[in-house]
Parts: C-alpha cells; structure tokens; sequence
C-alpha cells in the first residue's frame, strides 16, 4: 500500500479523489498547508500530494526526506512553489500538465466578459430592483487587440475564443509555436498596441513582475488585464496604481501575488490585513476570484486521474513517470525524462 498525505484539501477535492478511489492507494487528507511546521503530519507516509500554496522550500524538502518521503506529486500544472532543483537525488517530483486547459482559458473569458460588460454590477442591480443602466457601458470586443502573453495550452485555447469574438490577436512567448498562425511580437510590443492582455505563461524568475509600473506605463489608457496564471507575474501594488491613475481601465484576477494566506478560505468574518488585496477589491472595475480558474468537474477528474497515475508509476515497475520533473527538463543535453528514463 502506498500511502499518501494529502496536504491542503477541501470538499471538492476529497470528493474527486474518494470518486476514483485505488486500492494500491491510501489517501491521509490533510486541511492544512504544507510549510515546515506541518511537514511531520507525513510522517509514516511514501508520499505527499500538495497543491498550487503549499511552500515545499529546501527546509521542507530536506524534512520530508528525512521522514522517508521519497515523492511529492504536485494536483497542479504549475510548480514554483516547489524547489525542484532541491528535490534533484532526492524526492521525485511530478505534476498534472493538463487537466483542463479549457476550464482556464473559459474562465479568463468569463472574467472578462463580466468585467467589460459590467454583468457583476447589473447582477447586483436588478436583484435589488434597481433597473437602471447609469454607468454600465461596456465595449466591444470586436475588433480590438488582444495581447496574449504565453502561447502554451491555456494560451492557445484563449486566443480561439479571442478569434471568435472577432478580436485580432497579438502573442508574446519566450519559446513560440514554430509554424504557427499566431502573429508574435516583443513584449514591449504586446504592452503598447494591446486593449487587453491576458497572462498564461509560468511564474519564473524571469517572469516575476513582468507586469511592472514601467510596463504598464507602455500600456494603452485603458487597458484590461487579465490574470488567470500566477500572481507574482503582476507587481500588484503597480497595478493598483495603474488603477488609480486612471491607466487601466479594468483588472480580472484569479490569482494574486499573496494570496497564500487569504485565498480558498471563507475569511467573511475577518479583518483583512492584506491593503493592497482590499483596495483592489474595493475598486468597481477590478473583478477577483480565489484561483478559481481551474474548477470544473472535468479538471477535477482528470486531476485525480493523472495524479494517482503518477504516483502509481513512481512507486510501480521502473519508477518511470512521464510527468516527473526536475530542473533539467528541457535541457536538451541534460534532460534524462527526454531519453525515457527516470529524472534520477
Ligand atoms: P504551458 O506550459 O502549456 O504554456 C506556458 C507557455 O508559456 C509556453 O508556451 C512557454 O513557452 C511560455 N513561456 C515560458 N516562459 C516564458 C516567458 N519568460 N515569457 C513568455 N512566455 C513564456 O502551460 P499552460 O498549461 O498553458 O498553463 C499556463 C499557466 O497557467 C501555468 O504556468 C499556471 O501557472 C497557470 N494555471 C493557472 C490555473 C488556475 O486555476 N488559475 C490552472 C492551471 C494553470
């Protein structure tokens, strides 16, 4: 029996998991995070399943490997919150690359479709039977440019809905498509022609802050930007900024720099501590949600699906997983994965 501390879980997640169900598997749900006070809670266990705020720094990973932890299987596609370059000869590590790229990609349209068209006000007006349309003017997408920055599976799913609204598309990544229709152009580029930006490349330490006051100076007056990939990729007190300057015109966040303290839990009853997350909240053309992007019933299968396929694999036959990962992956000369053998 491999046994596994699930650190970080709610309701839904359980359910996914319990649905699915292994008998080669045994699930310890855990409701908190993984950081170093909380390591010990996998102590007896093979492995830990963690999520997109569990902090699995080098002192964690050092103490998980002590308690004889030899995985950590990641229910996310993205993965800096873990010091896989710490993990390297000691724990392996793997993610779900794609669970639902749709659910993303649609969620992102959602949030600016609500955003521009003012539909969460209008929903608050007429429950309250106020029918009037004062300040509810939106635009049309039709015609405008987007600017999408990152061209992977979110990307690429968000610049077809971009297309079916009629929007002409403009791209930004690091690594683009070869032979793709996609019109690249630098980032600079991207900030200055774009009436709306949408971010889904990975938070790196390049792509830290990409979105900055000097970026935002480049930026339409107008601007809507949308954020369903990772917080930090925005400088959120520069946005705020922005906002207050008039600059841009509107923020669609599913994902906020710290939203490890705040976010996936009821805080209603609470005193936010957090300034820069309440001003964005109080401003009526910024729209959050709690990292919310990836929730749909189809992501939670396939989430459950690939993460107990992984750990299978880890544990089973030759210890080859083909959603392993290690800080070599994508060095050509480096990666073992590529060659179909075991990161270490
Ligand atoms: P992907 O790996 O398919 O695509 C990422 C793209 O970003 C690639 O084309 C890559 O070349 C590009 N990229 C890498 N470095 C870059 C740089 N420095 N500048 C510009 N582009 C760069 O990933 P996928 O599945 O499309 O996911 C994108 C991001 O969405 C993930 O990294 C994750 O952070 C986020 N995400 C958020 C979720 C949510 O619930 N809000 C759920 C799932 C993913």
């Amino acid at each position: 029996m491999i046994k596994v501390a699930f650190y970080d879980t709610k309701e839904y997640d359980r359910a996914s998991f319990e649905k699915l169900g292994n008998e080669e598997i045994s699930y310890k749900f855990l409701d908190t995070k993984l950081n170093i006070d909380t390591a010990d809670l996998a102590a007896g266990c093979d492995a830990v399943c963690v999520f997109v705020n569990d902090a699995v720094d080098g002192a964690v990973i050092d103490r998980l490997y002590a308690l004889g932890i030899r995985m950590i299987a990641l229910r996310c596609a993205g993965y800096n919150n873990v010091d896989v370059k710490h993990a390297y000869g000691k724990i392996h590590v793997t993610h779900v690359p794609a669970y639902s790229p749709y659910a993303v990609a649609e969620h992102a349209a959602a949030l600016l479709l609500t955003s521009v068209r003012r539909i969460h006000k209008a929903y608050n007006r007429t429950r309250d039977f106020n029918f009037s349309l004062n300040g509810l003017t939106g635009f049309d997408f039709h015609g405008k440019t987007a600017g999408i920055i990152g061209t992977g599976k979110i990307g690429r799913i968000f610049i077809d809905i971009c297309r079916g609204f009629g929007m002409h598309v403009i791209a930004y990544d690091k690594f683009p498509v070869p032979d793709s229709d996609i019109e690249y152009v630098s980032l600079d580029e991207l900030f200055t022609r774009s009436d709306i930006i949408s971010l889904h490349c990975p938070l790196t330490d390049e792509t830290r802050h990409m979105i900055d006051a000097s970026a935002i100076e480049k930026m339409k007056k107008g601007v809507v930007i949308v954020n369903t990939s990772r917080g930090a990729l925005i400088d959120a007190e520069a946005l705020l900024d922005g906002i207050k300057a008039r600059k841009v015109g509107a923020a669609c966040l599913d994902v906020y720099e710290e939203e490890a303290d705040v976010f996936f839990e009821d805080r209603s009853g609470h005193i936010l501590n957090d300034e820069i997350l309440s001003r964005l909240i109080s401003m009526p053309n910024v729209i959050v949600t709690s990292h919310q992007a990836f929730l749909t019933e189809e992501a939670l299968e396939n989430i459950a699906e690939t993460t107990v396929q992984n750990i299978l694999s880890c544990f089973h036959n030759d210890g080859i997983c083909d959603n392993e990962l290690c800080y070599r992956c994508g060095d050509i000369e480096a990666c073992k994965k590529a060659r179909k053998q075991r990161c270490f």
